[in-house]
């Protein structure tokens, strides 16, 4: 397809061209084809590394109520938990000891972290472990928040833009949270001099070809400098319980685009392509993924953060899924590496 053409050569396309391409996602000559060209471009920036994130899932109390998230705050059946600063600190204790050296603190938008708390936890694990990269994902701020979290020594920062397609966004949401507001913190984020992750779910509700080509021309639009991308999966008690999931194989499809589109990204194989497929991961490794986001959290606490019915790694301790994933990227030609994996510019 001379659209796949134009891609690898340009790193760009039109909205129309992206939506014809994602079309033909089910094409596996043009699949291959794509994904052939992502690794190539990720092998010539990264080599064969996969860099690892920690990942410590600090609070699933959330004041939102985004339709498609098992932790939203409507949810009567979600058991409610937090995290201390202590019990965060062990988190990294374990993590470090097991070589990563990046943490990403990801939880509900709960009030009890006020900037203070919050500034208080990142400026505590930055000084016990300067060498590595604190990564914040907690959803919406004002600029002033997101100013006092850097200053205390964030490196980078995960909020997907969920949907680029205003009226999509409101069939997923609560009116009082929009798309606006969402693209104000990104941009709030950029300027502050964040490593930004922009991102959406492949498959949610009412999701066209449309939607996912404006998702992609915002990605091409924004740069990032991370990409989260991952199937939607329903959550048994959310109104979204008998929705199809996401396909996998269209993820995939859309990882290596984005790979081809923005080469020097940071794009994880998520959790959820690995629940949704037992080698998701390793298959999104052969489609341009280079980041992996083991779970880090208290075992007694993983699966209360439950944003998606059967999410995989809930069990495991932090060890065991560390050895895991080493063997799953090495089954597949890469290597989990020991380093702090900044982007690339
Ligand atoms: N509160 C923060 C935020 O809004 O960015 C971070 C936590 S939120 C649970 C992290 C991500 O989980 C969301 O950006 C969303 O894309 C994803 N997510 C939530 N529910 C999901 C579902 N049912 N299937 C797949 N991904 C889901
Ligand atoms: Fe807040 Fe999902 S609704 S984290």
């Amino acid at each position: 397809m001379d659209i796949a053409d134009k891609l690898i050569r340009e790193h760009r396309l039109t909205k129309e061209e992206y939506a014809e391409l994602i079309r033909a996602y089910e094409d596996e000559n043009l699949a291959k084809r794509l994904a052939d060209e992502a690794v190539r471009l990720r092998r010539e920036i990264y080599g064969d590394a996969v860099y690892v994130r920690g990942l410590i899932e600090f609070t699933n109390i959330c004041k939102n109520d985004c339709l498609y998230c098992g932790i939203r705050k409507s949810n009567p059946n979600a058991e409610r938990y937090r995290l201390t600063k202590e019990e965060i600190l062990d988190c990294c204790v374990q993590g470090y000891h097991l070589g990563y050296r990046t943490f990403v603190l990801q939880g509900g938008e709960d009030g009890y972290y006020t900037d203070e708390r919050l500034a208080d936890i990142v400026s505590a694990i930055k000084s016990k472990y300067p060498d590595c990269a604190v990564t914040l994902s907690v959803g919406e701020r004002s600029f002033e928040s997101y100013r006092l979290l850097k200053s205390a020594g964030a490196d980078r920062y995960l909020l997907r833009h969920e949907t680029a397609n205003v009226q999509h966004y409101q069939r997923l949401h609560p009116p009082e949270l929009t798309l606006e507001n969402r693209m104000r913190c990104l941009r709030d984020l950029k300027q502050l001099g964040y490593q930004v992750g922009a991102g959406f779910m492949v498959g949610s509700p009412y999701q066209t070809a449309e939607c996912l080509a404006d998702d992609l021309l915002l990605l091409q639009e924004f740069q990032p400098e991370m990409a989260g991308i991952g199937p939607f999966i329903p959550h048994h008690d959310t109104e979204f319980a008998n929705e199809p999931a996401g396909s996998v194989e269209l993820t995939l499809f859309l990882l290596s685009i984005i790979r081809i589109m923005l080469p020097h990204v940071l794009l994880p194989a998520t959790t959820a392509l690995g629940t949704l497929n037992p080698v998701g991961r390793e298959r999104g490794m052969l489609c341009g993924a280079n980041v992996v986001m083991p779970n880090l959290s208290p075992v007694e606490n993983r699966k209360k953060y439950e944003l998606y019915d059967n999410k995989i790694c809930t069990g495991e301790e932090a060890a065991e899924c560390r050895g895991c994933l080493a063997n799953r990227m090495k089954s597949v030609g890469f290597r989990l590496v020991t380093d702090r994996g900044d982007y690339c510019p």
